[in-house]
């Protein structure tokens, strides 16, 4: 018998009771198709930047655009009924200035019907985050490793294993919250550091290779289904999904050397 998921419904204003009931459930989706399966199940759908390099192939999440993000909001919202979406601000879409970042999220929550967006950075962004909560656009907010500020493979390295890093951390967190973010995605950090985050802040808190005391967790949707080369150490692959579609066009291709595809069942009669 399978396990039944039963699912309540969750807004930007209840999500603060999940801190300390766990589990937040979320993960990310970029397609209609995929956010129609992960509706069913998720809390929180995140159309996170990642997908610059899941889904095109880029180094890094750097050469996001607003538009790529509005693109892919636009159809994940098409597979959502229940969950919660979430739209990351792509780079250079909201550090400079709070008024170009209001621009912005502005233009994404209108155009993908999101309920929130989300923004990387602690005190950098507390005059960002706030700006954009006093107008009413919800912020989640993102610490520990921050994707955007990554410009080369070394630098992807789990963060708070010194004291200055550690601290520096705690107060990004804090300040996240102070500027009105209804909750914190910690990403990659010690566990000792996600612990003390968690205990630190009133809004939930949603790791990533960060605790198992976090509210929530949240992965790459492709990472666990198994179709990233070389995922970290913090995702469970539950299945090889790379494998098995690479096994599927091989038969394809067997079968149209071997002149089996298509056959009657394929094709229209009159
Ligand atoms: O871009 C993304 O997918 C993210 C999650 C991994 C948290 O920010």
């Amino acid at each position: 018998m399978g396990i039944k998921f039963m699912k309540k419904k969750l807004t930007i204003n209840n999500i603060k009771k999940k801190k300390f009931n766990k589990p937040l459930v979320c993960l990310t989706a970029y397609t209609t198709p995929m956010a129609q399966i992960l509706d069913k199940y998720c809390d929180v759908i995140l159309v996170g930047d990642s997908l610059g390099m899941v889904l095109h192939g880029m180094k890094s999440t750097r050469d996001v655009t607003l538009e790529m993000m509005i693109m892919h909001g636009k159809a994940v919202r098409r597979g959502i009924e229940n969950s919660l979406l979430v739209v990351d601000m792509p780079i250079g879409t909201y550090e400079k200035n709070p008024k170009m970042a209001l621009r912005n999220a502005r233009k994404i929550m209108k155009e993908t019907l999101c309920d929130a967006v989300k923004v990387e950075g602690g005190i950098k962004v507390y005059e960002t985050i706030k700006c954009l909560v006093n107008n009413n656009i919800p912020v989640m907010g993102h610490v520990g490793l921050l994707p955007q500020s990554v410009k080369k493979k070394s630098d992807y390295r789990v963060k708070g294993k010194d004291h200055l890093s550690f601290n520096q951390i705690i107060k990004d967190s804090i300040s996240a919250e102070k500027a009105g973010a209804f909750s914190l995605v910690v990403e990659c950090v010690i566990k000792d550091l996600a612990d003390k985050i968690n205990q630190s802040v009133n809004i939930p808190t949603i790791g990533i290779g960060a605790s198992n005391k976090c509210d929530g967790q949240i992965l790459v949707t492709e990472d666990l289904l198994g179709y990233s080369e070389k995922p970290p150490k913090f995702v469970k692959m539950y299945d090889n999904f790379k494998q098995r579609t690479e096994i599927c066009i091989k038969k394809f291709v067997k079968d149209l050397k071997n002149n089996n595809f298509p056959n009657f069942k394929n094709m229209y009669q009159i």
